[in-house]
């Protein structure tokens, strides 16, 4: 077993000792599966088939395999330490043309994994939307339908009815502002449009749907937790023009407010009210704020824009520049931005906070002796890790932190190329490796409990 550091990785610590660990994955990049048991197809297995829109041409079609495997996944997971695991459910798994009649198999597997879970002590945080949308919707107008608010609802309702005697956390959906921009605003995810009428409409029945799940969850289950989770990071200008600086603060309204504001405050920023006034009927402001018992936080690192006259939302989304400190897959790290943001997030909405995603993309092979030591990941861990804690030191109510990703898997348009596992997974074989950073967490984790304030 692969173990590069033999310090204690805490001091005596600021969180609490009920501080939540965990891990995070989504459907569609881990299940694989894709047509069977009477699985519909979603907007994701249509993309991919797409020429030209995945790197090396690759698809979800099987993934980690995690529907066959999930028992070995939980092993895993227990293995870690870990006391929560945030999962989404697919949709078109659970009702194949996104409304209508259930799918049987398809709820069973959630009961087994879920079952599996309580098992080992793990707590089910289960998200509704990680964008795998059915087809069979996206053929009846999709995010752009007005009708997609009544689907979302249904949908939420029943996995709450089926799935809510175990499960207590639900979130509604994970990171709005991605799937609506890139989908609509950059042609990076389906539908795959540069329109922002199109985005603009998508962005305000997305915040309906959430509303609506909110209401049929709480119906089904009045003790359910109920939180939804938006990524959260500083949007910064390309160059020092002044009109990169516009362009950052455009980024900024949709990728950072577009969804939480309107969720919580009631309100769409000003940069955007304007635009998304032709879709409001009367009653939505009212319709998308409903109470919510937690913010689900993701957090990479800052995110970059340029001004461009010619492109449809007047920016170009840009690279992290020469110079920052990167990722090796290129995103900027900056663990002050994360404590920042932490605190910056407690202040707007006051409600706990609990950090879903965060963590670290490579390029990864196993070594000659068969392990993958991932140094960086660890050091990104540790040094993200310290930015938690003075977010907390500076009064931020920070109750739990997963890690991205359980596994490597289907990283979108980047295919299987950039990995953000804990552990290891050998596309040909699925042979799952943990990596010396599952080992450091997994101490970690142990570590806190007995270091951490009662
Ligand atoms: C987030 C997504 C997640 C994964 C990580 C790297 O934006 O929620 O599915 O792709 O980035």
């Amino acid at each position: 077993m692969a173990d590069t550091s033999s310090e204690s990785p805490v001091e005596p610590d600021v969180l609490p000792r009920d501080f939540v660990w965990g891990v995070s994955t989504s459907s569609y990049q881990i299940e694989g599966a894709v047509r069977e048991d009477g699985r519909g197809l979603s907007v994701w297995d249509e993309f991919c088939r797409q020429p030209g829109r995945i790197a090396n041409g690759d698809t979800g079609d099987i993934a980690c395999d995690h529907y066959h495997r999930y028992a070995e996944d939980v092993a895993l997971m227990h293995r870690l330490g870990v006391q929560a695991y945030r999962f989404s459910v697919a949709w078109p798994r659970v009702l194949p043309q996104g409304f209508g009649p259930p799918n049987p198999a398809g709820l069973a597997f959630y009961d087994r994994l879920v079952d599996a879970l309580m098992a080992k002590g793990i707590e089910p945080w289960l998200c509704l939307y990680h964008w795998d949308l059915p087809q069979a919707l996206q053929e009846r107008g999709g995010w752009l339908s007005r009708e997609i608010i009544g689907w979302f609802g249904d949908y939420a309702g029943l996995v709450a009815r089926r799935l809510g005697d175990r499960v207590r956390r639900f979130a509604t959906f994970n990171e709005p502002s991605v799937f609506t921009l890139f989908g609509y605003g950059m042609a990076w995810h389906p539908p795959g449009l540069t329109n922002t009428l199109a985005l603009h409409r998508a962005i305000h029945h997305v915040n309906l749907a959430h509303g609506a799940g909110v209401d049929a969850v709480r119906a089904a289950r009045p003790a359910a937790s109920i939180g939804a989770i938006h990524n959260v990071q500083p949007s910064r200008a390309a160059g020092d023009t002044a009109a990169d600086a516009v362009a950052a603060r455009r980024l900024d309204a949709i990728w950072n407010r577009a969804f939480p504001e309107p969720q919580l405050l009631g309100r769409y920023p000003a940069e955007l009210a304007a635009e998304i006034e032709p879709n409001l009927a009367a009653g939505d402001l009212e319709r998308m704020h409903r109470p919510v018992d937690w913010f689900g936080l993701n957090h990479y690192g800052p995110i970059f824009a340029r001004a461009n006259d010619k492109a449809p939302l007047g920016f170009d989304w840009a690279d992290a520049p020469a110079g920052v400190r990167r990722s090796p897959i290129g995103w900027q790290e900056d663990p002050a931005a994360f404590r920042d943001v932490l605190i910056d997030v407690h202040r707007r909405y006051r409600l706990p906070i609990y950090v879903t995603e965060n963590g670290v993309g490579a390029v990864e092979k196993p070594d000659d002796n068969g392990e993958i030591i991932d140094r960086e990941r660890i050091a990104y861990l540790k040094s993200y890790g310290q930015a938690l804690r003075e977010a907390v030191r500076a009064g931020a109510d920070v109750r739990g932190y997963f890690v991205w990703s359980l596994l490597d898997n289907f990283e979108w348009g980047a295919g299987y190329a950039n990995r953000f596992g804990l552990v290891y997974v050998d596309n040909e074989t699925q042979r799952r490796i943990p990596k010396a950073s599952a080992h450091w967490y997994a101490r970690m984790i142990r570590a806190q409990a007995t270091a951490g304030v009662t």
